[in-house]
């Protein structure tokens, strides 16, 4: 009898076990998601204070489905943006019939918690609709399918949706103009008549152009710094309406910029009367199953080191992380391995890489 009641009580001992390991740090009660309690020091309230964007990309699957998400994503941070819920196959997926419920429940969530909105992206390479892909199209008729698509997707979002990235990527990895439908069908003005397209649709929106650069942008792997320069100051030079400048950050831990590097980066685009955001930024580990302490106390400092750069010089405006979790990134799918590379785990709980973006921006003297 005793034996069976030690067994009986192992087992229940066990199940209470993996509930615990199982349950996220966060209250994962039934509760709608609401914003963390006023009270509860968060990036969001750190970065309010100081009047700056601290944001996440969102997916859409997770934010229709897991409530600690949406519960994180609304007390953590103050701007969204969609990951890929408004790219031309998620808003066009046949050519004008538009399909806007992904976007829509993005932008009311951003409405319901009182959170800027931004837009991404409305002309890339990637993204694009097999019909648009299919087709053998003369320039009169690729003007009109992207002229209508911008004008379309940004009259309709007019006065919610406070910033684009209107181009992205436009230049390759060798800094040249990157060859794509848009380029190759209409020529390179395609990007001036996409800033001017969406200035007409929404005169209000701050336009921006989002770009990529391997090396995080520091000032040592210059190439890709000077062809942005070179590119957002003959738009500029040209009148065309640009507000700002998104610069990616898809970081490893052996390839991130140095502080000084990129500050120099940011303020050398500054100096171009532009705002400037660090965007879509994740550090993934290289390693096989939890990452060391030391892994994560490495990733820290470089996510310190990319915040302070953008804190250090006041044209830059907003800091975005490329989701929120490392229970959804993009990396997983598509390097084969999660790399845990961003602020919260897997269960939401902050890692130090949060602690030090917190620490910055409360200390930041903005
Ligand atoms: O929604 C379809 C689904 O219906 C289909 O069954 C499935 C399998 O084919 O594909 C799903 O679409 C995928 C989409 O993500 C949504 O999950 C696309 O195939 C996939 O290519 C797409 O990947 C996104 C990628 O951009 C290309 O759009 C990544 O999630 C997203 O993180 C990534 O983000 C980009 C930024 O927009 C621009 N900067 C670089 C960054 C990383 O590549």
């Amino acid at each position: 009898m005793k034996r069976l009641i030690s067994f009986l009580l192992l087992l229940f001992l066990s199940a209470c076990t993996i509930a615990v390991v199982e349950t996220p740090s966060v209250n994962l009660s039934n509760s709608t998601p609401t914003a963390v309690p006023e009270n509860q020091v968060t990036l969001r309230s750190l970065a309010d204070r100081k009047d700056f964007g601290i944001g996440a990309a969102v997916a859409l699957g997770p934010l229709r489905r897991d409530r600690t998400y949406s519960q994180v994503l609304a007390g953590e941070f103050n701007q969204i943006m969609p990951e890929n819920a408004m790219k031309f196959q998620a808003l066009q997926p046949e050519r004008d019939r538009f399909n806007f419920k992904g976007a829509d429940d993005i932008v009311d969530f951003a409405n319901e918690h009182n959170m800027k909105m931004f837009g991404h992206t409305l002309v890339w390479q990637r993204g694009l609709a097999d019909w648009l892909k299919a087709g053998d199209w003369t320039r009169e008729e690729l003007i009109e399918i992207l002229r209508n698509h911008i004008q379309t997707v940004v009259s309709r979002y007019r006065g919610r949706i406070y910033a684009w990235d209107v181009v992205n990527e436009a230049l390759d990895t060798d800094s040249s103009l990157r060859e794509l439908i848009w380029s190759r069908g209409i020529g390179p003005e395609y990007i001036e008549l996409s800033y001017r397209w969406a200035h007409e649709a929404d005169p209000n929106a701050k336009l921006f152009y989002n770009e990529y650069d391997p090396g995080g942008w520091g000032a040592q792997s210059g190439q890709k710094v000077d062809a942005l320069y070179r590119l957002v100051a003959d738009l500029k030079e040209r009148n065309v309406p640009l507000d700002g400048v998104g610069l990616q950050m898809h970081l490893r831990l052996d390839d991130a910029p140095t502080y000084e590097g990129l500050k120099q980066s940011l303020e050398r685009l500054a100096e171009l009367d532009l705002q400037i955001q660090i965007t879509e930024t994740d550090v993934r580990m290289g390693y096989q199953g939890e990452p060391s302490p030391e892994q994560l106390q490495q990733q820290a400092s470089i996510y310190k080191d990319l915040i302070q750069a953008c804190l250090d010089v006041p044209k830059c405006t907003g800091f975005w992380f490329w989701g929120f979790t490392d229970r959804y990134t993009w990396v997983s799918s598509f390097m084969g391995q999660s790399g845990a590379p961003l602020i919260f785990d897997q269960y939401y709980r902050p890692k130090p890489a949060y602690d030090a973006i917190a620490q910055a921006i409360q200390a930041a003297t903005r």
